[in-house]
């Protein structure tokens, strides 16, 4: 009998390195795939670990051969400033890959004659607010507006979303054995920036967050690449993997969405600053906008209605903003470039 097993791609990762870390908690066998080896400290915690590419089909048919795959963790993307620098190849990993996971999810759930929960990350790079106007007016938005993105990833992430939505409901529609087969059971989270204090993201464009942070921390001077009053919706690490998985758990009835938006604070990247300098005497912040990058994030929105989530699987972060820095990041951060720890 072939082993039950969760799927992470993209493990190495930002979100992947929680989320690996709480599923092994819970006993959960995890076969992990990610273009560089694993990380170390990662490799005791799952039943098997694939240095390969999403894009690479002979590992995919591979993996469908050797283990029952229960639910599918895609994380694997190349995140928005990265993928500007190369949009094709960023859109053959964050579309094509996508694509064979969800292939791959179709197969599964036939041969096993149940759904395989297929749970995916998408992002407020989603969104495309036109101006400045716009973004203040709007405040709050809902999953369904301004979705209009200006970056290759936030194109890929919406559209990623809606194949999911196909993958789930309407795959094949028009094939004789259509109503037979079980659908993937698709289920998007659609994330705010996200700050760690374990790892530090490359390639995005929120990044200022834990950028500025993890320097700070490390005594390092730090040229934040947005104006002071730019806002944006964030979250921790713990609450992203909380949202993860209280979605996967979610009562299926009670699901009204397919795409969910979730979030928790929002200061402006000054009060971030101000945050991170009361934390670390002697932080040396400046604020050196690039404008291209800051055209970016000028079009995401500043914060995000999350009441769907909240409604439908009893959605609620555990870290407000004073509780996130308190008791989170600044102890976290602080302890993991602490002297004894180098
Ligand atoms: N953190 C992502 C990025 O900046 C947005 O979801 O690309």
């Amino acid at each position: 009998m072939r082993e039950e097993v969760v799927l992470i791609t993209g493990a190495n990762g930002e979100i992947g390195h929680g989320l690996i870390r709480y599923l092994a908690e819970k006993n959960s066998s995890i076969v992990a795939i990610d273009v560089n080896p694993l990380d170390k400290s990662l490799r005791s915690e799952v039943s098997s670990w694939i240095v390969g590419d999403i894009l690479d089909q002979i590992l995919l048919g591979r993996l469908v051969v050797e283990h029952q795959i229960r639910v599918i963790y895609h994380l694997a993307s190349i995140l928005s400033t990265k993928a500007e620098y190369n949009p094709e190849t960023a859109h053959r990993i964050n579309v094509e890959g996508t694509l064979n996971l969800l292939r791959l999810a179709v197969e599964q759930s036939n041969w096993q004659g149940n759904s395989v929960k297929f749970i995916y990350p998408s992002s407020i790079a989603a969104y495309g607010l036109a101006s400045l106007d716009e973004k203040k007016q709007a405040g709050k938005v809902k999953e369904t507006q301004f979705t209009y993105p200006t970056t290759m990833y936030g194109c890929n992430k919406l559209y990623c979303e809606n194949l999911g939505r196909y993958y789930g409901r309407y795959y094949r529609q028009l094939a004789a054995d259509s109503s037979t087969n079980p659908s993937v059971d698709f289920r998007c989270v659609r994330f705010p920036g996200l700050i760690s204090a374990e790892t530090i993201p490359t390639g995005g464009t929120s990044d200022y967050g834990p950028e500025m942070l993890h320097a700070a921390a490390k005594g390092l001077p730090y040229q934040c690449f947005v104006r002071p009053d730019t806002r944006l919706p964030f979250m921790v690490m713990p609450d992203a993997i909380k949202a993860l998985i209280t979605l996967q758990e979610a009562d299926k009835e009670r699901l009204t969405q397919d795409v969910y938006n979730v979030t928790s604070f929002n200061p402006d990247a000054e009060e971030l600053a101000e945050i991170t300098q009361a934390a670390f005497q002697g932080a040396q912040i400046e604020f050196e906008p690039d404008l291209r990058r800051q055209k970016i994030v000028d079009t995401w929105p500043e914060d995000v209605d999350d009441s769907a989530a909240r409604q439908d699987w009893d959605w609620k972060p555990d870290y407000d903003q004073a509780h996130a820095f308190r008791d989170y990041l600044i102890p976290a951060i602080r302890n993991r470039y602490a002297p004894s720890h180098e």
